[in-house]
């Protein structure tokens, strides 16, 4: 992924900072158009994985919509030219500047998870004389089998209408006179890395469609099944594209369609996982009594995956060739004070010194969006390969 060219641009960037690897994304973007076509899927990007303009601009180029969580997402869609009729606006606990900015841009529609909620919309489309359409997210019940602060789809989440609330809530909301029901929405979790948890949610969605055609007569024409297709942060460079045909695959086979129904999807880290690298610098190697910590310039300001969750990203040490270098293991840190500034335990890098370029992989979704100025310290800045090869030598981003 980086080659000699590549880190002769890099030497000469300031650090930390972002690189996106715009050939990759493009060549995964449309690994993904052609998988969701085959069964006429609809794709909405979740913004909240990364909202960067270029990103946006070249997610909007392959004709995908957008799936926001906050009204500042909705506008950001809106202002990227996302065309309304493909932005779903959802999230737990709406504001009513958000609804407003969301029913006066006439948008998809709201995935809404509360009775209470959907009876504010109705107020405020009742003031502007407007019919919003809603789709219900359902809690499932079901483990997406993933890390416990990524799951979304059990009862004792705050996700979702619990399923035993579902026929009140339908018949509440058949009395309201200015919301029109088009869906059902779901959404399990995120870094769902087995397919057998989609197989579980579809049979539950059928069960639910069942249901309902049974006890209301309803057939909804909208089946949102959220996001979360898990990446291999292990060793991205077997799987740079996530198997988007396996996973619809997967999804056309346990899901049963109704008649005219179409079915959404809602994919953030898939998208842009893995094209995304946080590149940071060595400021120093530190003894310590039982190990040897590698200091990044970079910190759990630039990246937060790891401190919060736990997580693990691919590290590399992109200045030094491993296959002629001497292993050794590190703690790689940051500069931040605190513990949990810490990206990894016993990483095995070739012999590093100060001033080496290190990659920290996988880090395209939930990395750059997810910064901080804790210690008042920088943001790191984007870099696009397509922009950084156009450039020659001559880089205006000089230290
Ligand atoms: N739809 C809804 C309603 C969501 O809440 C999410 C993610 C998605 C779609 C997109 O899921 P994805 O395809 O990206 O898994 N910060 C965490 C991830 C939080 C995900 C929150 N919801 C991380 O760094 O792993």
């Amino acid at each position: 992924m980086f080659d000699k060219e590549l880190l002769k641009y890099f030497s000469n960037l300031e650090t930390p900072f972002y690189y996106y690897d715009m050939s990759l994304f493009r060549k995964s973007l449309k690994t993904l158009k052609q998988a969701a076509k085959k069964y006429n899927y609809n794709v909405h990007y979740a913004l909240k994985a990364n909202a960067n303009n270029r990103i946006l601009e070249t997610i909007k180029e392959y004709g995908f919509g957008a799936d926001c969580v906050s009204g500042n997402e909705v506008q950001k869609a809106i202002e990227m030219n996302f065309s309304p009729e493909k932005i779903v606006f959802a999230g737990v606990g709406k504001s009513d500047a958000e609804i407003n900015y969301a029913i006066d841009h006439s948008i998809f529609g709201f995935n809404s998870e509360s009775i209470e909620e959907i009876e504010i919309i109705n107020e405020w489309a009742i003031k502007k004389d407007k019919i919003v359409p809603v789709s219900l997210r359902i809690n499932p019940d079901i483990d997406a089998i993933t890390h416990d602060y990524l799951t979304t789809g059990l009862n004792e989440n705050k996700f979702g209408i619990p399923l035993p609330f579902l026929d009140k809530v339908i018949e509440k909301t058949n009395h309201l006179t200015h919301i029109k029901l088009i869906g059902l929405h779901f959404h399990i979790g995120s870094q769902i890395t087995t397919l057998e948890p989609y197989i579980q949610l579809c049979k539950r969605v059928n069960d639910i469609q069942d249901n309902l055609l049974k006890k209301h007569g309803i057939e909804l024409k909208h089946i949102n099944l959220g996001g979360g297709l898990g990446i291999n942060y292990e060793k991205p460079d077997t799987e740079l594209i996530p198997n988007y045909s396996r996973f619809f695959e997967t999804i056309h086979k346990h899901l049963n369609v109704q008649k005219n129904q179409e079915i959404h999807f809602e994919l953030g880290r898939s998208v842009v996982g893995q094209m995304g690298s946080l590149i940071s610098r060595v400021l120093y190697i530190k003894k310590g009594i039982k190990k040897q910590f590698a200091i990044l310039d970079a910190g759990m300001t630039d990246l937060i995956r790891p401190a919060l969750y736990g997580s693990h990203h691919k590290i590399e040490n992109i200045s030094k060739q491993e296959s002629i270098m001497k292993m050794v293991k590190y703690d790689v840190v940051g500069p931040v004070c605190e513990t949990s500034d810490s990206f990894d335990n016993n990483v095995e890098l070739p012999k590093t010194e100060r001033k080496d370029l290190v990659a920290i992989r996988s880090t395209g979704a939930y990395g750059e969006i997810m910064v901080s100025q804790y210690n008042l310290r920088n943001k790191p800045m984007a870099v696009y390969s397509d922009e950084l090869l156009k450039k020659n030598s001559h880089i205006d981003i000089l230290i």
